[in-house]
């Protein structure tokens, strides 16, 4: 397994790199000037990264919606011109996706664009969030609304710092992966389906499995860095998901969201004749690894389909999905509400078809 992605970029290249000692590679990576965007949470609970960032200039931010909002950002950035901090010097993020998004679009606004590197310290971010150039933050309550796309000059992923992540937070990061496998396909998944009981504590299989999603999100991001049209396979369980975690006040951690939302996508592609009963099984056998021990609310129906039509990835009043023909046949459609597919969708959370095999 190479221990280093190359990714091409439109900012040129840069790599994602599996570490064996975060405090070596700071040492190694930071210069004198450099910012720092650090998770209070992480600082806490690993305190040898106190030692060795204690020479920087630094920010702690709890990792909170609003910590990522467009107003919360105006302390950032002004510390930073008053601190004089210049082009030459790097903001370097360290934590999960909130303090990524903080820290790319800082980097992309100051000064017309300033680098930045990452050390994803979560799942969700190892495998998923610290490649692909995206950049969100949210402007009051409405998420994700500014942005762009801004890769970092590196990534150093250091798999120790997940042994301090709760459970639910591992399987919502495996969940998050296993969309990659199914749109990858029939090779993927079965690696997948091979690994995943023991990747659920931090280790060799787990990253042996983080490596495997980056590379598959590498080869797409490489294709569609801009998201404009093969990437938005990607979103694979996702618009069920976002509105999962909406309906649920996001009681439901994002991945664990997201696998459910591709066994609904699957049962929906099923009841349009798309797939055929045994791979919606052996899907559903695999997410079902992710969220047993989960158990869902009751489901609002009306809500669910409401979040579902304010997604920002709909079309005008179309509601735009992912469906799929097969193991690596997603695509984009737009989804006809009619009686038979509410019928489905509420029937899934009520009668619980995610517990079953067709
Ligand atoms: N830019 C992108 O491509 C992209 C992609 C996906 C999500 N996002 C954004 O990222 C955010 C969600 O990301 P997230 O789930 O990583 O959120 P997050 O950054 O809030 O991290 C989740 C929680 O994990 C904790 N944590 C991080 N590392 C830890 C560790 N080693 N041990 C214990 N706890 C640890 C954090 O303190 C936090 O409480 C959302 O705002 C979302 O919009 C961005
Ligand atoms: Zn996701």
């Amino acid at each position: 397994m190479s221990e280093r992605l190359t990714i091409r970029s439109y900012r040129g290249t840069y790599t994602a790199e599996f570490i064996a000692d975060y405090a070596a590679t700071i040492r190694e990576q930071l210069r004198p000037g450099d910012h720092l965007v650090v998770d209070r949470n992480v600082l806490e609970l690993h305190a040898p990264l106190a030692v060795v960032i204690a020479q920087f200039a630094k920010t702690v931010l709890a990792p909170t919606e609003s910590a990522k909002s467009y107003d919360a950002l105006a302390p950032l950035i002004r510390e930073l011109i008053e601190q004089r901090f210049t082009k030459a010097n790097r903001l370097v993020a360290i934590g999960g996706g909130i303090m990524q998004d903080i820290t790319a679009f800082t980097a992309s606004i100051l000064f017309r664009g300033v680098d930045w590197l990452f050390f994803p310290t979560n799942l969700l971010s190892q495998c998923d969030s610290c490649i692909g150039s995206k950049t969100s933050i949210n402007f009051g309550a409405y998420k994700n609304q500014l942005g762009g796309f801004y890769p970092p000059r590196a990534v150093f992923i250091d798999v120790r710092f997940l042994e301090t992540l709760p459970d639910r937070e591992i399987r919502s990061g495996i969940g998050e992966m296993m969309h990659y496998f199914l749109v990858s396909g029939e090779g993927d998944l079965a690696f997948a389906e091979a690994r995943l009981d023991q990747a659920k504590r931090p280790g060799p299989v787990l990253r042996e499995l983080i490596h495997a999603s980056l590379a598959i999100k590498q080869a797409m991001i490489e294709r569609d860095e801009f998201d404009e049209g093969p990437r938005n396979v990607f979103n694979y369980g996702h618009s069920f998901g976002h509105a999962l975690e909406s309906t649920t006040d996001y009681g439901v951690p994002h991945g664990i969201a997201v696998s459910f939302g591709m066994d609904l996508a699957n049962l929906l592609s099923h009841h349009l004749g798309l797939i055929a009963a045994p791979l919606r099984n052996r899907a559903r056998r695999a997410l079902a690894r992710v969220w047993e021990g989960t158990t869902l609310p009751a489901i609002d129906v009306e809500r669910f389909l409401a979040a579902l039509a304010r997604d920002k990835k709909n079309e005008g009043r179309e509601i735009k999905v992912i469906l799929t023909r097969g193991l690596g046949q997603m695509f984009k459609t737009s989804l006809t509400l009619d009686a038979g597919a509410r019928d489905l969708i509420a029937r899934f959370f009520d009668e619980r078809l995610y517990l079953a095999d067709l």
